[in-house]
């Protein structure tokens, strides 16, 4: 990363974070599914449909279905199919009234499915859930001219009980369930490509922090791309005191990505 990277963060960001230009209007045309996974060989494919027929079906997102774009729509249960494959490697009871935070969600694309798990994991009526979000660059404005506040915003479409903050995360009480970190950012690198400044890299204090909004029993999930970036991630849990309870490759006819993604869970004490 350059010194004119480092100086760009520095000055972009608080730009964006003073002006905090957002507005409102936007909505996700939907797009058909029909050609979902047309590029997998026949067998996989077959698998892919059966596995999407299955979680659309539990989870009750036939309405998700028929009104998102197709990206999103797919990623969206690729991330279903992974968050529910972590909650099935570290036993764990959801209670009736779910509380849960997601830290660095972006534009919140995989809120519906998201949202969907949480209510129904195992559950013959949907829980009450109660999700917050929160997102450090919410300002960041997109090719459409709309931030990423607004296409949270859009993807959320007034679900209830789920709150995206555009802030920094910051601890609350011990009360959530389940923390979620999906792709955090571990390396300075990265944390510097995707625009934020120097001086917000502290990966081992957000992961106290989250450890430290969890009721006891409850997990902490996280999930990382590539082996590196999962051993630097179990590195830095390791230096900071906190216990992988299971760690995982997940794969999934759903969506090919470059890179293996890992699921590491840390179950708090
Ligand atoms: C790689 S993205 C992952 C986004 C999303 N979870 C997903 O899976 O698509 C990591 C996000 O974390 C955000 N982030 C980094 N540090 C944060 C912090 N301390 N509090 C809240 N968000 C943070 C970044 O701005 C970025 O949007």
């Amino acid at each position: 990363m350059s010194f004119f990277n480092v100086v760009r963060n520095w000055m972009d960001y608080p730009l964006r974070n003073q002006l905090r230009l957002s507005r409102k209007g936007l909505q996700f045309k939907n797009e058909s599914k029909e050609d979902l996974f047309h590029n997998l060989p026949d067998s996989l494919r077959q698998r892919a449909l059966k596995l999407e027929i299955r979680l659309r079906t539990d989870y009750h997102l036939t309405t998700y279905y028929h009104s998102s774009r197709k990206t999103h729509y797919q990623e969206s249960i690729y991330y279903l199919h992974l968050l529910e494959t972590a909650l099935e490697v570290v036993p764990v009871n959801l209670p009736e009234v779910i509380s849960a935070v997601d830290i660095g969600v972006s534009h919140w694309f995989y809120i519906q499915a998201l949202y969907a798990l949480l209510a129904w994991w195992k559950a013959p009526e949907p829980r009450h859930v109660k999700l917050d979000g929160y997102e450090i660059d919410a300002f960041r404005l997109y090719a459409d001219l709309y931030s990423r506040l607004d296409h949270a915003q859009a993807h959320i479409d007034g679900l209830p009980g789920v709150t995206y903050h555009p802030d920094a995360f910051s601890p609350n009480t011990a009360s959530c369930h389940l923390a979620l970190m999906l792709f955090p950012f571990v390396t300075r690198k990265e944390h510097l490509k995707w625009g934020l400044p120097a001086r917000f890299y502290n990966p081992q204090q957000l992961l106290l922090d989250a450890y430290e909004t969890l009721q006891p029993a409850g997990l902490l999930i996280l999930v990382n791309q590539g082996e590196e970036e999962r051993d630097s991630q179990h590195a830095m849990l390791d230096s900071i005191g906190l216990d992988v309870s299971a760690s995982i490759n997940f794969e999934s006819p759903l969506f090919t990505y470059k890179l293996p993604r890992f699921i590491t869970v840390v179950k708090h004490d």
